[in-house]
């Protein structure tokens, strides 16, 4: 089942005598572990696509699918859950809170999370860690450069550890270098078995990817599948931020049992999403990691 799921997808802004119809009719479907980019034309409808698969905004036509099951459908709660716990949001504009330190901004998502402080501490200072900002944690936005602050954006968004990382230009505003680290920060997420949808007008960028959706007049004009896609790996705590900690091969795919018993369902990530399985995660995710055995 693909992991998102846009059918028919139309967003029509009304501006008095005249409708904008930033999107017509998109249909797309993403896997999980996917590495997709969205290039296209100024106002050709990408961060109007993003913003709705973010649900940051809603359709004014057609149906979005997370996991099979319909956005429309879901109660405040559930899509509160899903924008706090399951999607990474890094704007173009870093969106960063002027006055607070780095740290303070990568612990905001935990706060509306309700997660208790001295973990929300321990979760922002590891996210800061892989974007490897530890010794600016202290730094306001404007004593950090673009590249800094793009890369606490990019903190803040996985401080959650998002099953799927939106990411609308996040190298748009940097100079080639940094720009670069900043790709091999979403590989890393990507190895670590994330999905990942990135928009930019650089060529060179979208090379990371494994597909790319050319978008012009909110259509999709084109849809190349640049390499295979690989299958997902594992992820979650247990496999860690990934870009960090070991890495896991591309072909692992974690074999489970069918559940069986009457625990609450798995979250949307497999990021575990009550107390004690947060607990028993980061008791396994200290464990030193060892290669699985290949499948016979
Ligand atoms: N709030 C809004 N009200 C009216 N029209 C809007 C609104 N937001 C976007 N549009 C229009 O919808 C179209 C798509 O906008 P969108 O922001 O998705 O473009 P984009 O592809 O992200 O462009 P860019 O590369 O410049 O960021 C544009 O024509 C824009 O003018
Ligand atoms: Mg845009």
């Amino acid at each position: 089942m693909a992991l998102i799921k846009t059918e028919n997808l139309w967003k029509t802004y009304d501006m008095g005598t005249e409708s904008v119809h930033a999107l017509r009719a998109v249909s797309l479907e993403v896997e999980r572990g996917e590495f997709l980019a969205i290039m296209g034309p100024s106002g050709s409808g990408k961060s109007t696509l993003m913003n709705l698969i973010g649900c940051l905004d809603t359709p004014t036509e057609g149906t979005y699918l997370i996991n099979g099951r319909p956005v429309s459908g879901m109660n405040d709660d559930e899509l509160a859950r899903i924008r706090n716990r399951e999607i990474g949001f890094v704007f173009q504009t870093f969106n960063l809170l002027p006055r607070a330190s780095a740290l303070h901004n990568v612990e905001l998502p935990l706060i509306y999370a309700g997660i208790p402080a001295a973990e929300r501490k321990e979760q922002a200072v590891a996210a800061l860690h892989l974007v490897e900002l530890d010794d600016r944690m202290d730094h306001r936005p404007n004593e950090l450069s673009g590249g800094q602050r793009q890369r606490v954006a990019i903190a803040r968004a996985l401080v959650n550890n998002p099953s799927i990382v939106l990411a609308d230009e996040p190298t748009g505003n940097l100079d080639t270098k940094t720009g670069i680290e900043i790709m091999a920060v979403f590989e890393g997420l990507h190895r670590a078995g994330n999905t990942i949808i990135l928009i930019t007008h650089e060529a060179e960028v979208a090379r990371h990817a494994h597909r790319v959706i050319h978008i012009r007049d909110g259509q999709i004009e084109r849809d190349e599948r640049t390499t295979r896609v690989p299958a997902p790996a594992a992820r979650g705590p247990a496999g860690g931020w990934g870009a960090g900690r070991g890495e896991r091969g591309s072909w692992y795919v974690p074999q489970r049992a069918p559940r069986q018993d009457s625990r609450p369902p798995p979250s949307i990530s497999g990021f575990p999403d009550t107390p004690r399985r947060r607990r028993a995660a980061r008791r396994r995710s200290r464990r030193p990691w060892r290669a699985p055995r290949p499948p016979r």
